[in-house]
């Protein structure tokens, strides 16, 4: 069987950065979560709402909260910066059965400070893992399949971006948290969004992950992978050596 390639460019998402200095204290009250209390974030918060396959309970982010401007004035400016810091809290917005949760989570109290459901405008941001299994669910989907063979494409070489559909108020039918899956084509290049696969539009809604809207509109004819490398790795010298400095500091010289 081959191997599925996908890639997936994430919109409105983010990249935890993991400090490096892991194991140190934390310097400054900005400093970002280290590797350690991001564990314990999901640690103390397991403890309320328990995390597993089984659950509905997905964190979307997961950042510092920051402190009061004042208590870190303060910090910074007393000598040696020798008082007590602020406390040390993260903030999560977590997905937790179709809802938005934002929760403080207190690394000395080792507690939740504050739980809200929010109600109101947004979205949390997508997760790389929701993006993924949004992905594999379309690709086992019979009606995108059929439209894949009917385009006479081998679908092992499909790939997709994904685009939030947006917000557009908070009545009943437009609450939904739903993505468009845009679909692209490899087989022989790289250059993916020179290949795009028209004609479909594909939804899925990643509280209850399913596609909830497909339709097949028309076929547009897919452009050739032939002459769509931009990797300069992969490309004739005749392209490269303009970027070469002593080819360019000759024609400067030539020019005089
Ligand atoms: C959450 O807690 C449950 C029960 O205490 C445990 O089985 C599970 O492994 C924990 N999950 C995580 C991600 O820590
Ligand atoms: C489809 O693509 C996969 C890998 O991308 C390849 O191994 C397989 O032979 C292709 N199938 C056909 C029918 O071309
Ligand atoms: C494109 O196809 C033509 C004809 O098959 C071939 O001569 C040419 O080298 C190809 N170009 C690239 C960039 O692959």
């Amino acid at each position: 069987m081959a191997q599925l390639h996908f890639t997936i460019f994430i919109f409105f998402s983010f990249i935890f950065a993991i400090s490096s200095s892991s194991f140190a204290p934390p310097r400054h009250p900005f400093d970002p979560l280290t590797e350690t209390e991001l564990k314990l974030v999901q640690t103390i918060i397991n403890k309320t709402y328990p995390i597993g396959p089984s659950h509905k309970f997905t964190f979307q982010y997961v950042g510092l909260n920051e402190p009061d401007k004042s208590l870190v004035l303060s910090w910074y400016s007393s000598p040696k910066h020798n008082i007590k810091p602020p406390p040390r809290q993260a903030f999560v917005i977590a997905r937790d059965n179709g809802k938005s949760r934002e929760i403080v989570v207190d690394f000395s109290s080792r507690a939740i400070v504050s739980d809200k459901i929010h109600v109101g405008n947004g979205y949390p941001m997508l997760t790389n893992d929701e993006q993924e299994a949004a992905t594999e669910l379309v690709l086992k989907f019979k009606p995108f399949l059929d439209s894949v063979t009917k385009r006479g494409l081998n679908v092992s070489e499909i790939v997709f971006t994904t685009s939030t559909v947006g917000w557009y108020g908070e009545s009943e039918a437009e609450t939904e948290r739903v993505i468009r899956m845009m679909p692209f084509y490899l087989d022989g290049t790289v250059n993916m969004y020179l290949r795009p696969i028209e004609g479909m539009t594909i939804l899925v809604n990643l509280d209850v992950m399913k596609v909830t809207e497909f339709t097949d509109r028309l076929t547009v004819i897919m452009p050739k992978a032939n002459g769509t490398e931009y990797r300069i790795s992969e490309l004739e010298p005749l392209f490269t050596r303009r970027f070469e400095p002593s080819f360019c500091s000759r024609k400067v010289q030539d020019s005089r």
